[in-house]
């Protein structure tokens, strides 16, 4: 495993999108495990720069993502799609038909969940999965105590996520309580990993997930376990380390 300590924020998303856009360049028709939430931000936002300078080329580029929330479609504002397609996919020339994300609305959740995989088998894996850790560990919404051999299913939200994710939304109650997700085992397929995280509030789990044994009640712990994992963090992150 190989940890960055980076100044701040904008130096750690600057590292980050180095790392992508290596592969980007290297292999034009590479696939991105992308993820949510507000640490890729600014990961997206130098992807965006870049791709304007002509640095990038998205066009044979395939995108999946980690995860979604049941019962939001792709147009609520809250949605993982919604995300996706704001930050990035909008603003580059990805084809859409690339762009992949779980249905939140899927009839059968179940399908949904063996389709994801499929389609994850079908682009040949993962070539590099940008992740981020949640305040309990969590990667995707792989909530403590997710068995490791999961591949994508629908997870229940810990009362620690929906507190942490409740600032996007106008109401707790609004919160989604389900949401499918790649397992552990479909993360730990990627060939490469990269995981940001940002800020105080990150140093502790960051502590405990990657100085601390490997167990399923910190779900990000079980990266030590990968060949190829990176831990991109800014000062304030990995001050516990
Ligand atoms: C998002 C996701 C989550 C987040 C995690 C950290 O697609 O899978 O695991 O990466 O909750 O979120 P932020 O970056 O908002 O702290």
């Amino acid at each position: 495993m190989r940890i960055y300590r980076a100044q701040n924020y904008e130096d750690m998303s600057h590292a980050a999108v180095q790392i992508l856009s290596e592969q980007i360049v290297r292999n034009p028709k590479a696939v991105l495990g992308l993820a949510t939430g507000s640490t890729p931000l600014g990961i997206y936002r130098n992807l965006v720069d870049w791709y304007q300078s002509g640095k990038l080329d998205f066009s044979g580029i395939t995108c999946i993502n980690l995860d979604e929330y049941k019962g939001l479609a792709p147009a609520h504002p809250q949605s993982y799609r919604y995300f996706m397609e704001e930050y990035l996919f909008k603003h580059i020339n990805i084809l859409p038909e690339n762009t992949h994300v779980p249905s939140g609305t899927a009839a059968d959740g179940e399908a949904e969940c063996r389709r994801y995989e499929e389609l994850i088998a079908s682009k040949g894996g993962i070539d590099v999965q940008l992740l981020g850790v949640g305040p309990n560990g969590h990667i995707g919404f792989n909530e403590p105590g997710t068995f490791f051999p999961r591949e994508t299913h629908c997870a229940t939200l810990t009362q620690s996520t929906i507190q942490a994710n409740k600032r996007f939304f106008e109401r707790e109650e609004d919160v989604p309580r389900y949401a499918y997700t790649m397992g552990i085992n479909s993360i730990m397929q990627a060939r490469k990993i990269l995981l940001v995280a940002s800020g105080a509030g990150k140093a502790e789990i960051l502590r405990k997930a990657f100085c601390g044994p490997v167990t399923p009640q910190v779900p990000a712990s079980v990266l030590q376990l990968h060949a190829d994992m990176t831990l991109l963090g800014d000062r304030e992150a990995l001050s516990l380390m």
